[in-house]
């Protein structure tokens, strides 16, 4: 039995690839490309996606012709989406980096930061930083998207564990609230075969009230929730935790 902690190990986003990246998730991301108000920038918009994982929005947006950065800790993640966007016959710029440290001063007009990949730093001032830093990179103008699942949405759903089936493998994620919930930790356990693998991670869970102070604070302004990418409300009826904010002067 093998196990994995936290989001800096390579091996997790690997080892658990299919479940976190299915097919839909892809399919679904091109979906949101064409239908999202949220997801419709200007024609030619310099994007940087940070955290881009496997490439799942880097890829359909350089192919629509924006000028894409996908930015991402994990080799294995950014190869992945090399191969992903070399398949596709697009052409964008990845770059394996921490997002704590990534800054290009005022290069982008659009800041994305998609699927929960938000918080992961165990102190606060970390993540505050990680949002400063998203700031720092917009032109004055640029607009940050930020998806997470929100603290309101998790705390319908947290128990009790989930089972998932995909092809002959097997599933378990049961998740633990932490700190007056501050934050979640999420054990999955994978088996595989013969082969059981465990792996845990532990991240910041925000409600909306939360983030948008956060956003504030780091000097965005503008700053909007959404409850999905259809543009919806943060209500009852929300399915995503979505901020956008722009960067004024
Ligand atoms: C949940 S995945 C989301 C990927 C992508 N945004 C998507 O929508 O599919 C989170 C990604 O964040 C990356 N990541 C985790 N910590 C990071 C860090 N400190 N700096 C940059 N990337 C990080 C992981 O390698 C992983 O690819």
């Amino acid at each position: 039995m093998t196990r994995t902690d936290g989001f800096e190990d390579d091996e997790f986003w690997t080892e658990f690839y299919d479940f976190l990246f299915s097919e839909q998730r892809y399919s679904q991301a091109e979906e949101l490309l064409d239908s999202s108000p949220l997801l419709a920038f200007t024609p030619g918009a310099r994007v940087l996606d940070l955290c881009c994982g496997p490439g799942v929005f880097t890829v359909p947006l350089a192919r629509r012709g924006h000028h894409v950065t996908g930015v991402d800790r994990s080799p294995a993640m950014l190869e992945r989406a090399r191969e992903f966007c070399g398949a596709a016959g697009a052409k964008a710029r990845f770059v394996r980096t921490d997002a704590l440290h990534h800054v290009e001063p005022e290069a982008y007009d659009v800041v994305l930061n998609m699927f929960t990949s938000f918080g992961y730093f165990e102190e606060h001032a970390a993540n505050m930083r990680v949002l400063r830093n998203m700031r720092a990179c917009l032109e004055p103008g640029g607009r940050l998207l930020l998806d997470v699942a929100g603290k309101e949405l998790l705390a319908r759903k947290v128990v009790p564990p989930k089972v998932v089936h995909r092809g002959g493998d097997l599933l378990v994620q049961t998740d633990t609230v932490l700190d007056d919930w501050a934050r979640l930790r999420s054990d999955w356990v994978l088996v595989r075969g013969d082969r059981v693998r465990r792996a845990s991670l532990v991240w910041f869970v925000y409600s909306a009230v939360e983030l948008r102070a956060m956003a504030e604070e780091a000097g965005f302004e503008e700053v909007e929730i959404f409850g999905g990418f259809d543009g919806r409300p943060y209500d009852q009826d929300a399915e995503r935790l979505i901020l956008r904010a722009s960067r004024q002067g």
